[in-house]
């Protein structure tokens, strides 16, 4: 096993405890992990965790086989694991393509094959090329930040909400480009859009209060009782 491995992991904010005893792995055959739960329930903390931008009270993040306290942020964005944030933090003054190469910091020699693909995965990003990032609409500017992420050319790509303030349709179509992007990249997906979230996984975690409530395959949480009364829809 050589994806990420979180274990027993305990996160504060000064006095708050947020995360409790969270165990959790990603494996690199996983296509898409997704975890799901409620508002406020420190789903982003666990992704800023694992990233290594919060330090855990207890409990240990080893990103493919490095135990993460050992590696600085970007070593981790370097050794395959990026985190596409839900504040998506564009330069909103800064065109596409500039937003683009950000995200090639660390792959600058295979920059121009990547961008390519990225604008194969995302034809609107290049006709937008020149266009200022601020002035995009909402849906565009997540595939910018997915984009963004992509040209990192990780393995593992964590998704904090990607279809956070889109109208349906857009959600939608988010949702298909991470079944897309699913069949190169493992994807962290976290989401409370559950039942989509969870019909693309193939492995899901609920978080509940900061705990680990159930794990299990996609379709199993899809069908579990406890998923069913909280989060389903009719
Ligand atoms: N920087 C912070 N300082 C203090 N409390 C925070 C901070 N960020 C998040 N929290 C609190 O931690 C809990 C979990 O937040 P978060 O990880 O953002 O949850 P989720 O992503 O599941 O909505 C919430 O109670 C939130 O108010
Ligand atoms: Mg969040």
């Amino acid at each position: 096993m050589t994806g990420i491995t979180v274990d027993e992991l305990d996160v504060h904010y000064g006095d708050l405890q947020v995360l409790w005893d969270v165990s959790l792995e990603i494996r690199e055959d996983d296509s898409v992990v997704a975890i799901v739960g409620p508002n406020g329930t420190g789903k982003s903390t666990l992704l800023k965790t694992m990233s290594g931008l919060i330090t855990p009270t207890d409990g240990t993040v080893e990103i493919f086989g490095t135990d993460s306290r050992n590696l600085s942020p970007s070593e981790i964005v370097e050794r395959g694991f990026v985190h596409v944030s839900e504040e998506r933090n564009l330069f909103g003054d800064l065109s596409v393509y500039e937003n683009l190469k950000m995200g090639a910091y660390t792959e600058r020699e295979t920059f121009e094959e990547t961008l390519e693909e990225v604008y194969d995965m995302f034809p609107i990003l290049e006709e937008r090329n020149d266009q200022k990032a601020g002035t995009l609409s909402g849906g565009q500017q997540q595939m910018v930040a997915i984009g963004r992420g992509l040209m990192a050319k990780p393995k593992v790509l964590a998704l904090d909400e990607p279809s956070g303030g889109l109208a349906p349709q857009l959600t939608n179509r988010v949702f298909e480009k991470v079944d897309e992007i699913s069949d190169d990249v493992t994807i962290v997906l976290v989401e409370q859009h559950v039942d989509q979230a969870l019909d693309l996984a193939n492995r899901a975690y609920l978080l509940e209060n900061g705990r680990i409530a159930t794990e299990g395959t996609g379709q199993e949480l899809l069908e579990s009782d406890r998923v069913k009364e909280s989060y389903l829809s009719g």
